[in-house]
């Protein structure tokens, strides 16, 4: 039977709805500068960093380096004036009952986020004290879906890869978590996340007992 010791959780679309600001953040912006884009088309945005997320929505448009520097952090202020909304209330079903049962039983939790904003969501948040490590765009700049964030997370945690879970909504997220050498939790339509070991709609239904039954055999 595999141990696990750890579980290690992406931040935006996992723990809380930021997925969503990333998107009408970027919404907003190809809508201004007329450049076609939609709902469908962000989910290739998932998980990965902002300059890749505006690589995607350009679909090979050239624009200088200066403008796109200015584009960036045009995005980037009209989603830190979503994330200000953001309190408590914000965190989605089911995380709160897991991250507790995780330190009931003994294992670890980490976030590994692609973000450089992931300090600001935690701190609206108030989940701080949830977590035994937690890393971001800001520490680790290779974004997913390379292996990374979760490589530095087990790292801090002092846990072997592979006796770590890492939970995500991005399909880039679940290749990362692959490419790490750990256990994959898929979070999502199966289109998403479907290549993830265990996929699940959300974590609303989940006990940590039953997850830790069908991913000891994985
Ligand atoms: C990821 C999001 O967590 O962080 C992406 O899923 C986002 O949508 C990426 O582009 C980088 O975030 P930020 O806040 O540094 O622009
Ligand atoms: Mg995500």
């Amino acid at each position: 039977m595999r141990k696990i010791t750890a579980f290690i959780f992406d931040l935006d679309g996992v723990i809380t709805d930021t997925s969503e600001f990333h998107y009408q953040a970027w919404q907003r912006l190809a809508d201004e500068e007329g450049i076609p884009f939609s709902r469908a088309e962000n989910e290739k945005l998932r998980g990965v960093s902002r300059r890749e997320s505006l690589n995607l929505m350009l679909k090979g448009r050239v624009i200088s380096e200066e403008t796109a520097q200015a584009w960036m952090e045009r995005k980037n202020r009209y989603y830190i004036d979503l994330v200000k909304t953001l309190d408590p209330s914000g965190v989605l079903p089911g995380v709160k009952t897991l991250l507790t049962d995780l330190k009931a039983a003994g294992l670890l939790a980490a976030i590994a986020s692609s973000s450089k904003n992931a300090p600001l969501v935690i701190e609206k948040l108030a989940l701080g004290s949830y977590f035994d490590a937690i890393v971001d765009g800001l520490i680790v700049t290779k974004s997913k879906p390379a292996p990374d964030l979760f490589l530095r997370a087990a790292q801090e945690l002092g846990s072997p890869a592979a006796e770590c879970v890492v939970v995500e909504d991005a399909a880039a997220g679940i290749d990362a978590g692959k490419a790490a050498g750990m256990l994959t939790i898929g979070l999502g339509p199966q289109e998403r996340i479907g290549h993830a070991d265990l996929p699940l709609p959300d974590l609303s239904q989940t006990h940590l007992s039953d997850l830790l039954k069908q991913l000891q055999t994985k």
